[in-house]
């Protein structure tokens, strides 16, 4: 009994990007399945769907990063797993490709959660991974804002848990801002006998509302996932007037997603081998 899901950023996505978008979650989705039918582990899982999106330039992650005031790729991940509570997280890395490979290093090499900075890209390229100029990372053209962190869920064979965000952060924000994604209970959450979580969208307000944790909540408090999805997004609307979205898995492998901006590109399918995709609610 198994189940995945994955989303490429709650926003708009102009007309020209919509199928590369929805083309970019089928192959990233089809990855992670065939890892998860080799009995891999959700953390496997996760990290290398979101590996396959930070590779995509389609999306706000990794390669296709928008830029800080100082025009550079500065990004945000984190990779949680529910089997034990551990997560890694990196802030504000810079010149690496894969940020959620990075924040799996810091949670497995080293005694603490969360890497920031000039410090989090030092740790990294110290560990092997490549030193990715900014111009290979950073958004080309006139890439319209709001498209869009990535995620990924999974339930493996095991009944464990993990969830994945990366993000290159909002268009123009501040040098040094840090959004949602690498905060736990933001960006993603897991835990086994409950569910997993990954977040995307405006970050300050669904920083605010610690929106993973109150999904984790509600599915704790009994809710289908896809309740629990919905209820959230209305919070964040209703409380902040924040925009955003997120996908979950619960302990059943029953997925769910919302969303309340024009699009969320998405592919999932529960572990009753129910498969939703598309680019809005509606598929
Ligand atoms: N949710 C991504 C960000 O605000 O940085």
């Amino acid at each position: 009994m198994t189940a995945l899901m994955i989303h490429g950023g709650a926003g708009t996505f102009p007309e020209e990007s919509r199928e590369p978008a929805l083309a970019g979650c089928h192959r990233a989705f089809a990855h992670a399945q065939a890892l998860l039918e080799d009995g891999r582990s959700a953390v496997d899982v996760v990290e290398a769907a979101v590996m396959l999106l930070e590779d995509d330039p389609v999306f706000d992650a990794g390669h296709g990063s928008y830029p800080d005031t100082e025009g550079r790729a500065r990004m945000d991940a984190i990779i949680v797993d529910g089997a034990t509570l551990d997560f890694g997280a990196v802030a504000c890395i810079g010149n690496v490709a894969h940020p959620v490979s990075v924040a799996r290093r810091v949670w497995e090499a080293t005694d603490h959660c969360l890497l920031v900075g000039n410090d989090a890209t030092t740790f990294a390229h110290a560990q092997g991974f490549p030193c990715v100029p900014d111009e290979a990372l950073l958004a080309q053209g006139e890439k319209p804002s709001g498209q869009g962190t990535v995620g990924a869920v999974a339930l493996d064979a095991a009944g464990h848990v993990a969830a994945a965000t990366s993000t290159g952060g909002t268009r123009g924000r501040l040098a040094g801002r840090v959004g949602d994604s690498p905060l736990i209970g933001c960006g993603a959450i897991a835990e086994d006998g409950v569910g997993a979580v990954s977040a995307t969208g405006h970050g300050e307000p669904m920083m605010k509302l610690m929106i993973s944790r109150l999904v984790l909540e509600h599915l704790r408090a009994g809710l289908t996932a896809e309740e629990a999805a919905t209820r959230a997004i209305t919070h964040l609307e209703w409380r902040f007037g924040g925009e955003g979205g997120l996908i979950c898995v619960d302990a059943s492998g029953r997925i769910g997603h919302a969303h309340n901006t024009e699009h969320m590109p998405h592919h999932g399918r529960s572990a009753d081998d129910l498969h939703v995709t598309g680019l809005t609610d509606r598929g």
